[in-house]
């Protein structure tokens, strides 16, 4: 095994809680993970309560870590020989960085800056160590109806999430050709399943369904996502880790893509027959509201590369991802009341529940 002890950073939010369950299932994997994340609004550290149980202060190490003070990671390197880093943390929802881009700004680029100068610091010029960043398709624009995002394609962000985004992916690829840090990025496209918080599409309609509450759909609902099951990305995500060419970006997708509202209509449907309700039952709670601003149109990407290099590919259906995420909802009644209980209440209701 390669890596022995790998910083995951944002271990507490959606993707960051399903890669550390899925690094722990990994029979190859015996070494220790330490996850760092300030917990957020979006970070909760009861998601890895089981994984803690087994494996705290042993192979699993968490400390409450804000990535924009650099001293407080530093200490975290001090105690640690960490050897590879899956940088995670970020603020990851746009419609939050419309209506407030400091954080964004603070978390996703002055954040990865400085996880990046704390490696420069520690990591003794080994050819074995390893900065992996997470990015988005976000940072390439927004398509018409046809075309896809190739790794090569230009830069294009549109909303200060995918300007920050974008800022940090330089960066990280500014360290491997000035100071030959070895790092990987991978840009992925739209993830769902088990854990992600419920402002994001997904989750907020199972939400709002299970309250019988308008289901908020942005303009004519015509706007285009690729959806990926997030195992799937984990999966990929180690990949790279453990064969990706240092310097190199990789694209996923689910090759899967759904118009906001051809999407919801399916989800409403698996609702209905999880809850033994007529099929049709949930969608008269569709609203059309207010389009996001600088809403863009779609996002599709070519993950030709990932599955001809690293043997990547997706295994997860939609028809069965849904099936699946929408269960683990239907099962975790009290993981998403717990959150209501906190912050995002507050914030959910002050910018939708209103509309
Ligand atoms: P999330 O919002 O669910 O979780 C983010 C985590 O980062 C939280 O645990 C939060 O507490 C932590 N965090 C935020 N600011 C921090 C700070 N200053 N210091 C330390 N920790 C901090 O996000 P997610 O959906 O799991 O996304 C994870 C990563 O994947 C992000 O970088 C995001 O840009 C990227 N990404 C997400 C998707 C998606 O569909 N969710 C798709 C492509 C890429
Ligand atoms: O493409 C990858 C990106 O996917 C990630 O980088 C982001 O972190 C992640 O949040 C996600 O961004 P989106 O903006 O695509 O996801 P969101 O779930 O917020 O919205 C999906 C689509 O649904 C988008 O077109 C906006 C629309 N939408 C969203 C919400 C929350 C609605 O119509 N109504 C809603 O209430």
């Amino acid at each position: 095994m390669k890596y022995q002890n790998i910083l995951i950073t944002g271990g507490c939010g959606f993707i960051g809680t399903n890669f550390i369950n899925y690094l722990f299932n990994l029979k190859e994997f015996t070494g220790n993970v330490i996850n760092i994340d300030k917990l957020t609004y979006a970070g909760n550290p009861n998601n890895l309560i089981d994984i803690n149980e087994k494996y705290g202060n042993d192979r699993y190490f968490f400390y409450k870590t804000d990535i924009t003070d650099i001293s407080s990671i530093d200490t975290v390197f001090e105690k640690h020989a960490v050897d590879c880093i899956i940088h995670f943390a970020a603020e990851s929802h746009v419609d939050r960085s419309i209506h407030g881009p400091g954080e964004f700004i603070q978390t996703n680029i002055i954040g990865t800056f400085n996880l990046l100068e704390t490696v420069r610091k520690h990591w003794k010029n080994s050819k074995d160590f390893l900065f992996h960043h997470i990015s988005t398709d976000e940072v390439f624009g927004s398509l018409g109806n046809t075309g896809y995002f190739y790794e090569t394609t230009p830069y294009d962000p549109r909303s200060p999430y995918s300007a920050s985004k974008a800022s940090s992916d330089h960066l990280v690829m500014a360290y491997f050709y000035t100071y030959a840090i070895p790092i990987t990025i991978s840009n992925c496209t739209n993830n769902y399943g088990q854990y992600q918080f419920p402002e994001k599409l997904i989750p907020l309609m199972i939400n709002n369904m299970l309250e019988e509450k308008d289901l908020p759909v942005y303009g004519k609902g015509k706007n285009i996502r690729d959806w990926l099951y997030v195992q799937d990305h984990c999966s990929g995500i180690w990949k790279i880790v453990q064969n990706g060419r240092r310097g190199e970006t990789y694209n996923f997708g689910g090759e899967n893509e759904w118009t906001n509202i051809d999407l919801l209509n399916i989800l409403c449907e698996e609702v209905a027959i999880q809850k033994n309700k007529d099929k049709d039952y949930y969608k008269k709670l569709i609203t059309y509201v207010k389009d996001r601003a600088g809403h863009d149109h779609r996002y599709a990407i070519n993950c030709d590369k990932v599955k001809e290099e690293l043997n990547w590919k997706q295994s997860v259906t939609f028809n069965e991802g849904l099936t699946k995420t929408v269960k683990w909802y239907l099962s975790n009644i009290k993981w998403m009341n717990d959150i209501k209980s906190g912050q995002y209440k507050n914030w959910i209701e002050k910018n939708y529940c209103q509309r």
